[in-house]
Order: C-alpha cells, then sequence, then structure tokens
C-alpha cells in the first residue's frame, strides 16, 4: 500500500470511528427523547404503546394463525402453543415482489389474504366453521388505539404503498378478507418486536427487551404505564411498549453521519426519515460501503481508479457480502476477490485493493454495532436496570450472520455502562420469534 493510499484509507475509516465518548453523549440524548417520546405525541422516538399488557407465563394454550410482514418476505403461520413453554408451528414464506411494496396498498392487502387462503387450503384448516383468530405482524411505525386498531404513521424499510399512511391498517385487510369469504379475524395487530419479546418470554419469562437487527432495527420493553405521561389508560400495569428507535436524532443532534451516510440518504425513499435505522440496519449498510469504495475509486485508491457498472448500481453491495468478506481470512482474500470480480463484475483486484475493501467493511460493521447498543444502555438506564440481570432477546439476519456483530455491541455497552453492567446483560438470539409471539398475542387478544 502506498503511504498515500494509506492516508487516504485511514481518512474514510475515520469517518466510520465512534469514541467511547461520542456513544455515552448518544445514550444520554436517547435517554432525553425516550422521556419525549413517553410524555407527549408527536416525539421523534414514538414511543407506543402495544396494548400488550402483563407478562406471559408459558402456560397459555391454543392454536392461532399469524402473519409476518415487513421484511424480505410475508410468513404465514400456524400456532399451536402447548403450555409449559412448548409449541408446534407451521410456516410458509412467499416472496413480496418490489411492485407490490411500492403499488396500491390494496394490491397487498389482497396478495396477502391470497397467501393465507392457500395456506389454509394447503394445510387443510379451511374446512372449519369456526372463525380463525390471527394476529398481524405488520413491522412498520402503527400509532395503535387498541390491540387490533392502529393507523400507519409512515412507512419504512423501502415499502411505500400508497393510500395505507394515515388508514387503520387492520380494517384494510380484514376488508379484503372479508370480500374473498376468508374467516379469519384479525385479532391483534402486533410489531416484529414486540412479537419478538412475546415469543421469548413464552420461555423465558425474566425477558426484558425485544430488539429487530434485520433488514430494519428497532426495539420493545416493558414499561411501567405510571411513567407514560401521554397513557389516559389504566396506569397501574405493566405494558409493552414499541419504541420505533429507528427514527432517533432526526434533528441530528449526535449521530456521528457523514458523507457517505448523506448520499446513501438521499436516494433512499424515506429521506430524513430513520437515521439511526439507517446507520445500523442491514437495509442499508452495504450502500454506505459502497459509497466509500466509489470515494476512493474516484480518488484513483481502489481497483486501480476503475469501478463497474454492477458497482456504481445502487444497492448492488449487499450487507450479506459484508459479512462474507469480513470473515475471509485466507491468504489471498480469495472470496472477496470473487465477490468483486464474479458478482460486481470488477475487471481485476490486487491484495490491496481486497484488504482495503475488508477495512471498509469492517469499519462500517463495527460503526453499526456500537451505535446499536446505545438504544439497550438508553433503556437499561431509564428503567433503572443498569447493573441488573437482564436478557434481551434479538432476531434479524444482521445479529445472526454478521461476524462479530454481538461481541462488537458488546464491548460498546462496557464502554458506556461499565464491565459490571455488561456482564449482566445478555443477548440472545431469538430467530423468527415474531410468528409465536404474534399468536401468544392473538391468544391473549381472543381472550379478553
Ligand atoms: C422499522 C419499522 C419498525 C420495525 C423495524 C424492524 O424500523 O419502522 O416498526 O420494528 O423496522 O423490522
Amino acid at each position: 500500500m502506498t503511504e498515500a493510499q494509506t492516508v487516504a484509507v485511514n481518512k474514510v475509516v475515520d469517518a466510520f470511528t465512534v469514541s467511547d465518548d461520542r456513544l455515552s453523549k448518544i445514550v444520554q440524548q436517547f435517554v432525553i427523547e425516550m422521556e419525549k417520546g413517553l410524555d407527549h405525541q408527536g416525539a421523534t422516538i414514538a414511543m407506543i404503546p402495544s396494548f400488550v399488557a402483563g407478562r406471559c407465563t408459558g402456560d397459555e394454550k391454543g392454536s392461532f394463525m399469524a402473519l409476518d410482514l415487513g421484511g424480505t418476505n410475508l410468513r404465514v403461520c400456524h400456532v399451536t402453543l402447548l403450555g409449559a413453554g412448548e409449541h408446534t408451528i407451521r410456516q410458509q414464506k412467499y416472496i413480496v415482489s418490489e411492485e407490490l411494496k411500492t403499488g396500491p396498498m390494496r394490491h397487498l392487502c389482497d396478495f396477502i389474504a391470497d397467501c393465507v387462503d392457500s395456506f389454509l387450503t394447503e394445510n387443510g384448516t379451511s374446512e372449519s366453521h369456526e372463525v380463525i383468530q390471527l394476529g398481524y405482524t405488520f413491522s412498520f411505525p402503527v400509532l395503535q388505539t387498541s390491540i387490533n386498531r392502529g393507523v400507519l404513521k409512515q412507512w419504512t424499510k423501502g415499502f411505500n404503498c400508497s393510500g395505507a399512511v394515515g388508514k387503520d391498517v387492520t380494517i384494510l385487510l380484514q376488508d379484503s378478507f372479508r370480500r374473498k369469504n376468508i374467516n379469519v379475524n384479525i385479532a391483534a395487530i402486533v410489531n416484529d418486536t414486540v412479537g419478538t419479546l412475546m415469543a421469548y418470554a413464552y420461555k423465558h419469562p425474566e425477558t426484558t427487551m425485544g430488539v429487530i437487527m434485520g433488514t430494519g432495527f428497532n426495539a420493545s420493553y416493558y414499561e411501567d404505564m405510571s411513567k407514560v405521561k401521554k397513557w389516559t389508560g389504566n396506569k397501574d400495569e405493566e405494558m409493552v411498549i414499541n419504541m420505533e428507535c429507528g427514527a432517533f436524532d432526526c434533528e441530528r443532534r449526535v449521530l456521528p453521519m457523514n458523507v457517505y451516510d448523506n448520499k446513501m440518504d438521499r436516494e433512499s425513499i424515506n429521506v430524513h426519515q430513520q437515521l439511526y435505522e439507517k446507520m445500523v440496519a442491514g437495509m442499508y449498510l452495504g450502500e454506505i460501503t459502497r459509497n466509500a469504495m466509489l470515494d476512493l475509486i474516484d480518488q484513483q485508491f481502489l481497483f486501480n481508479g476503475e469501478s463497474s457498472n454492477d458497482l456504481n448500481k445502487n444497492w448492488s453491495f449487499e450487507t450479506a457480502y459484508m459479512s462474507t468478506i469480513e470473515v475471509d481470512e485466507s491468504d489471498d482474500l480469495s472470496d472477496t476477490g470473487h465477490i468483486l470480480e464474479s458478482v460486481l463484475s470488477i475487471p481485476s483486484t490486487t491484495l490491496v485493493d481486497r484488504q482495503i475493501v475488508k477495512r471498509l467493511c469492517n469499519a462500517v460493521g463495527v460503526r453499526a454495532a456500537r451505535l446499536a447498543s446505545c438504544h439497550i444502555a438508553g433503556v437499561l438506564t431509564h428503567t433503572g436496570k443498569v447493573g441488573h440481570d437482564c436478557i434481551v432477546a434479538i432476531d434479524g439476519s444482521l445479529f445472526e450472520f454478521y461476524p462479530n456483530f454481538g461481541n462488537n455491541m458488546g464491548d460498546a455497552l462496557a464502554a458506556v455502562l461499565g464491565e459490571q453492567a455488561r456482564s449482566k446483560v445478555k443477548f440472545d438470539l431469538a430467530r423468527d420469534g415474531s410468528g409465536l409471539g404474534a399468536a401468544i398475542i392473538a391468544m391473549i387478544a381472543a381472550k379478553k
């Protein structure tokens, strides 16, 4: 590597480096914003009461359907809760096309209803004359007014259907079921973070937070409702709050956004929104890294100054490539070379090129994990749980597959709260929890 190259690469890596001091400032600001969201409507972090009150015992029983919309696929599930923390689940995935994600909401709802219909037919559940109760995991900011009513505040994660913002999303889907004579009642509308928390709590009742680190990024936790000023219902209970924390710091007070983040943000369909999510979630990390690569290419420090048509395309550098590159420990970084040359058609790459790309991926990935720990430190601080045992149930491809993500989060947590506090916090993988969680919540709702 030439000296000029080293200087240029270090400069880019520095732009992604977040000091411990900065992490502490982010946590302080996060706590302030959380409290604003609990005090009044319309705050940056929405802090939405989920109407899921009380904890599960694991003894819940019965059969329910669940839907999961909001990541890469639509999942339709049939869940049987057996009690004693046990359950069985049958499920089917359906691909949601880009056209459906950005077309009229009615088309999306009709598609979902058709998937449910074919699932019921294939699984022989459609002959039943009883109404089937369903938990609808709809993983977007929905301002709930009851367990099965809520209005979509805005779209996130690349969805942008017309005729949905400001509408009750349960009514829209229930309408499609009715038109198609499908005997299903939406008993609950559920955010994926809330579903993940409930699903994990079914086996581990002491679970305190549910977190998604996948395509998107968000979290939920148990709140003492007497502390929620904007809440006009029963103040004596505990309720799960869907934070919608991906929206944190849209005012750009503390998040260390750099030129590569700004470029990605401008090209996204929700410009200036979800800035915290955009620095952490799987949907965006590849694009940020691509922007950093293009900068070094334009300065003639990478790939001999030459990009490719593929690499020039927005969103062409997937976050999954970063995981592969980060674990590539071969002498010639051959997996990295394969992605760059065979997948992205860069004519030829040297070992130095591959090393530079690996450093960029690492810088973006480490920053994401460090920033991702701030919201956990914030919740622990706000709820007075720093230093207490606590389980954080986490689902999502980034947490499951991105190399070292959990460890880097842990180190950042230790930097902010201290080693002793970190040792009390357990990050557990709660794979595919939201289907089970939605079924549990549908059961609680149906009982009421
Ligand atoms: C986005 C959505 C949020 C969801 C998260 C994870 O942030 O707004 O509702 O929980 O993605 O899927």
